[in-house]
């Protein structure tokens, strides 16, 4: 019998990513999403009866992984209280429900492995994006608690943390080659990162060659989130 996984926001874009890499690694994918179109199963996250609803249809699952998200871009004197609620409703909110309702079989189990997907934005002060930031710090945070309360029970929680990631999410930002081109050259490997990649580095943290990795967080960016430096200039540069 396949094992199986459950992949939050799997309709697009990163999740999407997610759901192709971990069923070409056989596992049987149960795509969540609030667009229940293509394959997916209608589901908001932010809603607690409709995860547990399908949590009970699904049964047991042997991986789970969040990366339904959104953001509202916005200066924070101009965010409603509304927009700043809502964001925190789907990225910690969503991955909290999710977790206590497809976590409880893993404890059944003794086994199973939550991969949160956040973000560098988590660590990264990050301009006029309202509680996004705050949202994905809020979830490296239950990541980790979630890592130490359910480790003694057999069940690892790692975070995922994507940099700078054209997806139909972000393609607003990066439509335009310009852009696409600044940004790239930005990141200390010259190049903005694929779906493909964050799907990779969350099937590792699936498998058995993570077993002995609980509570980290992975961050996948190229290493933008350790330039800060490059933005100084040195004594050479001034001649
Ligand atoms: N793309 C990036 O550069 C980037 C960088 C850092 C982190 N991330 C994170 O990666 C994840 C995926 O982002 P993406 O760029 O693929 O975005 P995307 O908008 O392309 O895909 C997100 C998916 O989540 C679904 N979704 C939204 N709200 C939902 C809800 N309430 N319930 C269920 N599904 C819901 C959407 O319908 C969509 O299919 C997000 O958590 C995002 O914060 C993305």
């Amino acid at each position: 019998m396949s094992l199986k996984a459950v992949v939050t926001g799997g309709a697009r874009g990163i999740g999407l990513a997610i759901s192709e890499r971990l069923a070409k690694a056989s596992y049987e994918v149960l795509a969540l999403d609030i667009d229940g179109s293509d394959n997916t199963i209608p589901c908001d996250v932010s809603d607690e009866k409709a995860v547990a609803a399908v949590a009970a249809k699904i049964g047991p699952v042997d991986v789970l992984v969040n990366s339904a998200g959104i953001w509202k871009f916005g200066p924070i004197e101009s965010t409603t209280i509304d927009d700043f609620a809502h964001v925190l409703d789907v990225n910690l909110k969503g991955a909290f429900n999710t977790i206590k309702h497809f976590g409880s079989g893993m404890l059944v189990k003794g086994k199973g492995s939550i991969v949160n997907i956040v973000s560098i934005a988590a660590k990264q002060a990050n301009p006029a994006v309202g509680s996004y930031g705050p949202s994905k710090a809020a979830l490296v945070s239950l990541t980790e608690q979630v890592a130490i309360e359910w480790g003694p029970r057999g069940v690892r929680c790692n975070g995922v943390g994507p940099g700078l990631i054209p997806t139909p999410g972000t393609n607003n930002v990066y439509d335009t080659e310009a852009m696409r081109e600044i940004r790239a050259k930005a990141v200390p490997l010259q190049r903005l990162g694929s779906p493909n990649d964050i799907a990779e580095a969350v099937y590792f943290l699936t498998s058995e060659q993570s077993a002995y990795i609980n509570g980290h967080i992975l961050y996948v960016d190229g290493g933008l989130s350790k330039a800060l430096m490059t933005l100084l200039p040195r004594p050479d540069d001034l001649g």
